[in-house]
């Protein structure tokens, strides 16, 4: 990739998005968004200028980077693709929630027995970024089973240069802080693994991999 000058705009997403179901209700997921704030956090320490995208979570801004607040897959799609044609890099570490109600009700829906929701697909964000010249994607997976084959797949289907995958199994819990597992996998199919570490070494190893893509 041509050799760009400093400082690289990086587009980062975090956190979980929030979908309502009435006026007091929503659906999402149980992302806390460390894992992006600890790249943005990481980030503007190597001198990137960074947007962070987050859905709601409890941290705190990250100092040097502008932060844009979203609440559903639908917002946060709008402000990626305003802001995609100036970026250098995306990586999408938000919880992105795959559905959403197809019917916000107006109205607080009463308890009556039992309740039937129906969802419709949001859209892909990753996936609908396309590919282009001199942007670098990377995506996350969290998966519960066949962690490689599915993130493998995912990293073809976005069209992304990395993915980084973790897994949630009754011993293992991606979410939140602590020392973790991921395996970070190129389009060359090279499988790094990170074992055992937490939320800021692994924001450290993710950006020494997209540096080398503009040395
Ligand atoms: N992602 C996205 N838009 C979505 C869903 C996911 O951009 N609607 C991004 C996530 O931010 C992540 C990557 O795609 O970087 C993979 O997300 P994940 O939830 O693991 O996979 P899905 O594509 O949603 O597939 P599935 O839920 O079927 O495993």
């Amino acid at each position: 990739m041509k050799k760009k000058k400093r400082p690289l705009n990086i587009l980062i997403t975090a956190g979980p998005t929030v979908e309502p179901i009435d006026p007091v209700r929503f659906i999402s997921n149980f992302s806390t968004g460390l894992m992006g704030y600890k790249i943005a956090a990481e980030a503007v320490r190597r001198g990137f200028r960074v947007c962070l995208i987050s859905g709601p979570v409890c941290l705190s801004p990250v100092d040097g980077a502008e932060l844009v607040n979203v609440t559903t897959a639908r917002e946060m799609r709008e402000r990626v693709i305003e802001r995609l044609d100036h970026a250098d890099c995306l990586i999408m570490a938000a919880a992105v929630c795959d559905f959403r109600p197809s019917d916000v009700k107006e109205r607080k829906i009463k308890k009556d027995g039992k309740m039937t929701l129906e969802f419709v697909e949001n859209p892909d964000i990753l996936k609908e970024t396309g590919q282009r010249q001199g942007l670098v994607k990377v995506g996350f997976a969290l998966e519960t089973e066949d962690m490689i084959g599915n993130a493998e797949k995912k990293l073809e289907e976005k069209g992304l240069d990395l993915i980084i995958a973790n897994i949630k199994s009754a011993e293992e819990n991606p979410f939140g802080d602590g020392k973790k597992r991921f395996s970070v996998i190129d389009r060359d199919h090279n499988i790094g693994k990170l074992e055992n570490v937490t939320k800021d070494e692994c924001a450290a190893s993710v950006l020494d991999e997209v540096e080398r893509f503009f040395e």
